[in-house]
């Protein structure tokens, strides 16, 4: 059993750190943020996290999970420290690095034994050294210490799943002290036969950008290939499914929809690029991938503004989801933020409800009127757009919502309403890439 700091305790770092204590061992989760540390110490999570409430409270009982705004003192008495504070999006598409340095800097102040220091934030290729480097240099007695990258891939909405049955753990290092720490660390993994990637700390860095790039370009593909359904008459529903099926493709993120959003993928393909530009290679795919669904976005407007033949002012918009993607409270990024300004801009009075996003879109547009039910949201309304995919809006019954709005128009940015039922109740209705009216 070791003892354990992570440091920086927002959406990776509280996972990680409750999801590290859950493998048991001890671990604090410190932050400079005092009020943040004080609504965990009193058991309120800050973040939506289905799971992570539960997964929290246990450890905290069990006595193998606490929180501390005493970033120093946690460096002090841990074996292992995990970095986890935000890599924001910084110039030019490259990730702004302060915080982590500012980290490394107390890592160094701090160090008084031998400890693993792995970071877990998405840092470019090449972070590892500089923050070896500032620890070596604002660290008084040359205490030996090991780097560790360790990226993580949780998703916003299964990120509790995601840690504690990992796809895999990529363990970058260079000591093989550092290798059998870390392997302890993930121990019950092992057991699971989990895979474990063993790498250099270089190659780690690498995998979690080109993993995230990937995905980001598979959807931004099939999010082209359904436009082109949408001119074919195609149904890319029956697309997507064929191609998934064979297993060099898979059926995983062949879902189109109104553009990727959230905090990972427009940061990181952003990133990448940049990293690329740098190094004086190419990476044109990423780059389109990236412009590609700038444009998706555009087209969700456009194809609204099409539905409604242009007469937007004065109407009445039924906005439903806010979030970037179901399951979350994240407005980073949404597609909802690029349909909404545009209807503020041309005068339409838009009504808004997400089960959970509405606060956090409030910060965007403080103006926006939120509700509270989808029945509210579209009651009156001249057109309903469905912006996220929450189950709740999968179950919307039609006939109630056709009798509740002023003039049946409807566009299923997320693909999850029945043609069928829409056909037959007389709705004027669109979608990313499927049988249109
Ligand atoms: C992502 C990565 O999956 C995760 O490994 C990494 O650590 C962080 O970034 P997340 O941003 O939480 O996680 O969301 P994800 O579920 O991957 O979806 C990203 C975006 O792609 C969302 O906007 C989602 O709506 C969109 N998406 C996903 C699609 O449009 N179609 C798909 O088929 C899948």
């Amino acid at each position: 059993m070791k003892n354990i700091a992570v440091i920086g305790t927002g959406y990776v770092g509280l996972v990680s750190g409750a999801g590290i204590s859950d493998f048991g061992h001890n671990v604090v989760c410190t932050d400079i943020d005092e009020n943040k540390i004080k609504r965990l110490q009193s058991g309120e999570i800050p973040i939506y996290e289905p799971g992570l409430q539960e997964l929290v409270s246990r450890n905290v009982q069990a006595s193998r999970l606490s929180f501390s705004s005493n970033v120093n003192k946690s460096i002090k008495e841990a074996d292992v420290l995990f970095i986890a504070v935000g890599t924001p999006e910084g110039e030019n598409g490259a990730s702004d690095l302060s915080a982590v340095l500012e980290v490394a800097r107390a890592i160094g102040n701090n160090l008084n034994s031998y400890k693993v220091i792995c970071t877990k934030s998405t840092v470019p290729i090449g972070t590892g050294s500089k923050i070896s480097d500032i620890i070596n240099k604002s660290s008084i007695n040359s205490i030996e210490f090991d780097y560790v990258s360790n990226p993580e891939f949780l998703r916003e909405g299964s990120a509790v799943k995601d840690f504690l049955w990992p796809d895999r753990v990529i363990i970058g290092a260079s000591s093989s002290r550092a290798f059998d720490i870390m392997k302890n660390v993930y121990r019950p993994l092992y057991i699971n036969e989990t895979p474990v990637i063993e790498t250099t700390i270089e190659t780690a860095e690498l995998i979690k950008y080109a993993s995230n790039a990937f995905l980001s370009v598979k959807i931004s593909y099939m999010n082209e290939i359904a436009n082109m359904c949408d001119e074919i008459g195609a149904d890319v529903h029956v697309v997507s499914k064929a191609m998934g099926i064979d297993g060099r493709i898979s059926p995983k993120f062949l879902h189109p929809g109104p553009g990727f959003g959230g905090s990972c993928f427009p940061k990181d393909t952003k990133a990448l690029v940049s990293m690329a530009e740098e190094l004086g290679t190419n990476l044109k795919v990423v780059e389109s991938a990236i412009e590609a669904n700038r444009l998706q976005k555009e087209r969700m407007v456009e194809k609204l503004y099409t539905l409604l033949k242009n007469d937007v002012k004065d109407k009445t918009i039924a906005i439903l989801g806010l979030a970037f993607k179901a399951q979350t409270d994240d407005v980073r990024e949404s597609p909802s933020v690029n349909m909404i300004s545009a209807l503020k801009n041309d005068g339409a009075i838009i009504k808004a409800f997400d089960p959970a996003a509405n606060d956090n879109m409030k910060k965007i547009f403080e103006d926006l009127d939120t509700n509270t039910s989808w029945e509210e949201t579209v009651k009156d309304s001249d057109c309903v757009i469905i912006m996220t995919e929450w189950n709740e809006f999968r179950g919307i019954d039609l006939s109630k919502l056709k009798e509740l709005v002023k003039d049946p128009n409807l566009l299923d940015c997320r693909n999850i309403l029945k043609i069928d039922d829409l056909e037959k109740l007389g709705f004027n209705y669109d979608n990313v890439g499927r049988k249109k009216r």
